[in-house]
């Protein structure tokens, strides 16, 4: 098993007085399990509204609630912890945080601990969407900004006074994604642009049919949160639509067709350093899709459907860039990759037998053979995809280096 992501990582998490306050113990909770050592430090605002023994509960670490008390020797020690963190997330930031982190109000136990902590800084509001709107709260998130901060935007919904309206807390899944991004900045990735696709074409019939395959996308977005995580500037050039998010910092063009992925894949591997293509490209579309709803009146019974070739976008791709393919086979599995490798110009393929049930579509875990273009094979084990991911992206970096 690799290390969890976070593992290592000191992770200050600053709580204020919103009704949000709660959610910020199930962050707690997700930050501890993905490795990270998480110091809580709340505003006496947010202590009313979640007891502090939650968070002490959840960290096994007193809770920074009164920077203050001039007898505190936990408050000073962990002050001291603050200073080696390695990201401050405010975790609901209210507009009364905000504005005192903006303009470091004394007094203020939120922004006196920010004065101390040099790591960056990911805001994350929630509050009533007129407080969220108005002037000052949108300048003083400015100017945080034009410091460095990251805001992690609160979402449209129904609001804690029944309105609805954008101020509630943004996804967790969000908030994770984004601490993830900018811890990895530095990561053994940093400064590579990795493009990457994922899930299965859709090939138009008529306006309310298309013809696909089995792909999820679960490889390709395995890969493209990887490679953030790794301090990659990823492009993730996806078919799979909402629900499946894309992880937070990475750049993601949605698509559907193959022509469509191939004119965004020419695009995006302009000065990119890698094209990782885990995308299921459907290899014929219909002809023409009709412009109207196909009906079953025809007398025979039969529909007749003329298909074409679509373009190999990965053959098709002669920027010097390193790259990745996938051979989903049913059968001669090593064979069909290499053939494939060679007719692609691939640095590598990553093939996998998708009738195993371990291996492939929808599966959580794949298990693939790498095979380089020098002519080595390693056959991996069965893994989670996201560590199939970092496995090919150690080989993708030693490749770059
Ligand atoms: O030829 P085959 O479809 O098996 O090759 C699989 C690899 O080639 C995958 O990496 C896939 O994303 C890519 N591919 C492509 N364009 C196609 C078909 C497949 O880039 N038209």
């Amino acid at each position: 098993m690799s290390r969890p992501p976070l593992s290592g990582k000191t992770i200050v998490l600053g709580v204020s007085g919103s009704i949000a306050a709660y959610k910020a113990a199930e962050l707690t909770s997700r930050l501890l399990q993905l490795g990270a050592a998480v110091q809580v430090a709340m505003t006496p605002a947010a202590a009313r509204f979640v007891a502090p023994l939650t968070f002490q509960s959840l960290t096994h670490r007193p809770v920074i609630t009164d920077l203050f008390a001039p007898t505190s020797d936990i408050a000073v020690d962990h002050v001291a912890l603050a200073q080696q963190a390695d990201a401050f997330v405010v975790a609901p930031a209210t507009a009364n945080t905000v504005a005192a982190l903006a303009h470091w109000l004394a007094g203020n136990p939120g922004a006196t601990l920010a004065l101390s902590v040099s790591a960056p800084m990911i805001l994350c509001p929630a509050m009533e969407h007129n407080m969220f709107d108005h002037p000052a709260t949108q300048a003083n998130l400015a100017l945080l900004k034009q410091r460095g901060a990251v805001i992690v935007e609160p979402e449209e919904g129904r609001l804690a006074s029944g309105l609805v309206g954008k101020g509630r807390l943004a996804d967790l899944d969000v908030i994770i994604g984004t601490v993830r991004h900018v811890l990895g900045l530095s990561g053994d990735l940093a400064g590579r642009r990795i493009v990457v696709t994922a899930g299965g074409t859709r090939e138009p019939v008529d306006p309310v049919r298309f013809i696909t395959n089995r792909s999820s996308g679960k490889m390709g977005h395995a890969i493209a949160e990887a490679a953030r995580d790794r301090g990659a500037r990823v492009t993730l050039i996806t078919t799979t639509p909402p629900p499946v998010q894309a992880a937070a910092g990475v750049d993601v063009r949605r698509v559907a067709t193959a022509l469509e992925m191939q004119a965004a894949v020419a695009e995006a591997v302009r000065g990119a350093d890698a094209l990782i293509m885990a995308a299921a490209v459907a290899d014929y579309r219909p002809a023409a899709a009709a412009p109207q709803k196909i009906k079953k009146r025809n007398a025979d019974g039969v529909l007749e459907l003329q298909l074409v070739r679509n373009p190999d976008i990965l053959a098709s791709v002669d920027a010097p860039v390193v790259k990745v393919g996938f051979a989903a086979e049913t059968e001669n599995v090593l064979e069909n990759a290499r053939a494939k490798l060679l007719e692609k110009g691939l640095a590598i393929i990553a093939a996998n037998d998708v009738t195993a049930p371990d291996s492939g579509f929808d599966a959580d875990t794949n298990r693939v053979t790498i095979i380089h273009a020098s002519g080595d094979v390693e056959a991996l084990p069965t893994m989670p995809k996201i560590e199939v991911a970092h496995a090919l992206l150690d080989r993708v970096k030693a490749l770059l280096d």
